[in-house]
């Protein structure tokens, strides 16, 4: 007899869909497309070789414990490593407040795990980071959102109104946000950590771009404003500092050594680590203890440093070529966000124009990228229709010259053809 699985899914896998993100890579497999869409690294600043020396260090000198089961917090040696990192961003964290997760990505179905409840409000930027959206829809979450400006999440009426909804946590990416590139300024973090504590609400701070910073200054962590701000008012608990607050910190390797290594980490209250060491158990045991004891060979004696000069080197030519590109081949009416780091850039075509039909003609000239209105949990219908993220990362820059200059053609015919309409709509109808 064979089995009606319909009936057998979850209820929980009915707000599930799988990702548009994930599906447009699939369409960039394409070799001649060139493509905007996917949030991938530059495969070409893969520091293969020291990957390559690295994996020999470790099976030479500890190859048992490289293939053998481990703790579910994580190698020691590299969560040492990460408190001394995160140390320099002023994050007072010990070992005990780190655990180290699949990705930044395990972080946050832990914490769906942990936190939500069927129904529970999770306040977001909008737009916001997909992934997220979807690892907490599994928990049958709901959303509300406040959208966000040059400045990050506006704090203003509507960020009130939607507290009054009590979300159990805020999502918030402060560094070259994903999908915009946009940056939470210094004053309004100030604000969002004391309006968070006085609300009791916690904080989930998403930051894997934070690394990538192209100019201007490095601002602080809210994991570390927040700690100021419990210090000065003496309600840190233990008086040094170390994380004791309302902000969880994510972090990842992903895109300062290689994404394909799946390593990423949690900095939390010991506590919060606790649970999400009980829910980690039941999902992976823990990380590949191989890719973190490689990691941690490759990350040392300040490679690391070294390696992300590189980086943002590599990543800041290519956002020049492609500011520059679209200045040059992108028709009046569209506009994009200039970002100081990260791998994105958003645009806003004008309000006619659906970004999900542009990317059908898009694709024929072969360039891709995503439309933005996938990244706005439980928009209203059509909301963030006429937007578009942009990845300036992974295309070398005579591609994306070449990409922006094809979707300039693209861009200039569909408004023309829209203007033609505007002047006789009869021949639309016709
Ligand atoms: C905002 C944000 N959070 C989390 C992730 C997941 O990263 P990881 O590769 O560490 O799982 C990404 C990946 O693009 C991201 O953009």
């Amino acid at each position: 007899m064979t089995c009606p699985w319909e009936r057998r899914y979850a209820q929980r896998m009915q707000g599930m869909s799988g990702s548009i993100i994930r599906e447009l890579l699939k369409l960039t497999e394409q070799p001649d497309i060139i493509s905007f869409a996917g949030g991938l690294p530059a495969p070409e600043v893969f520091p293969v070789t020291r990957f390559e020396e690295a994996t020999q260090r470790v099976l030479a000198e500890h190859g048992a414990q490289a293939l053998q089961y481990s703790t579910t917090e994580g190698y020691r040696p590299l969560r040492e490593f990460i408190v001394e990192k995160m140390s320099r961003y002023g994050i007072k964290a010990r070992v005990e407040n780190v655990l180290i997760t699949s990705g930044a990505q395990q972080a946050l179905d832990l914490i769906g795990k942990v936190l939500v409840d069927p129904g529970d409000v999770i306040l977001t930027e909008q737009p916001t980071y997909m992934g997220a959206l979807q690892a907490w829809r599994a928990y049958q979450a709901d959303y509300v959102t406040v959208p966000i400006d040059d400045d990050g999440i506006c704090l203003d009426d509507r960020f009130i109104e939607a507290l009054r909804a009590g979300p159990k946590f805020m999502y918030i990416l402060p560094n070259f946000q994903n999908p915009t590139g946009v940056t939470l300024s210094l004053e309004r973090r100030r604000k969002l950590v004391q309006i968070a504590d006085h609300y009791g609400i916690p904080i989930i701070e998403d930051d894997p771009y934070g690394d990538l910073r192209y100019e201007g200054d490095h601002l602080p962590p809210l994991i570390v404003l927040d700690a100021e701000f419990q210090e000065e008012r003496g309600t840190s608990g233990n008086g040094r500092g170390f994380v004791r607050g309302n902000v969880i910190y994510l972090g990842t390797f992903s895109k300062t050594l290689a994404p394909g290594l799946r390593l990423g980490w949690m900095v939390a209250p010991e506590e919060v680590i606790k649970r999400c060491v009980m829910a980690k158990q039941g999902m992976d045991l823990h990380t590949s203890s191989f890719s973190q004891m490689v990691a941690d060979e490759v990350a040392k004696d300040d490679y690391l440093d070294e390696h992300k000069l590189l980086i943002r080197q590599v990543y800041r030519e290519r956002r020049d070529v492609m500011l520059a590109a679209m200045a040059e081949y992108f028709p009046l009416g569209v506009y994009w966000t200039r970002p100081s780091g990260g791998l994105f850039l958003w645009v806003t075509f004008p309000d006619w124009l659906d970004a999900a039909e542009l990317l059908k003609t898009a694709v024929e000239y072969k360039v891709a990228f995503v439309p933005g209105a996938a990244f706005h949990p439980n928009a209203r219908e059509g909301v963030g229709h006429n937007t578009a993220r942009f990845n300036f990362s992974n295309a070398q820059p005579a591609q994306i010259e070449e990409g922006i200059r094809r979707l300039g053609q693209v861009l200039t015919r569909v408004l023309a053809e829209h203007q033609e309409e505007e002047r006789d709509p009869e021949l639309v109808m016709a």
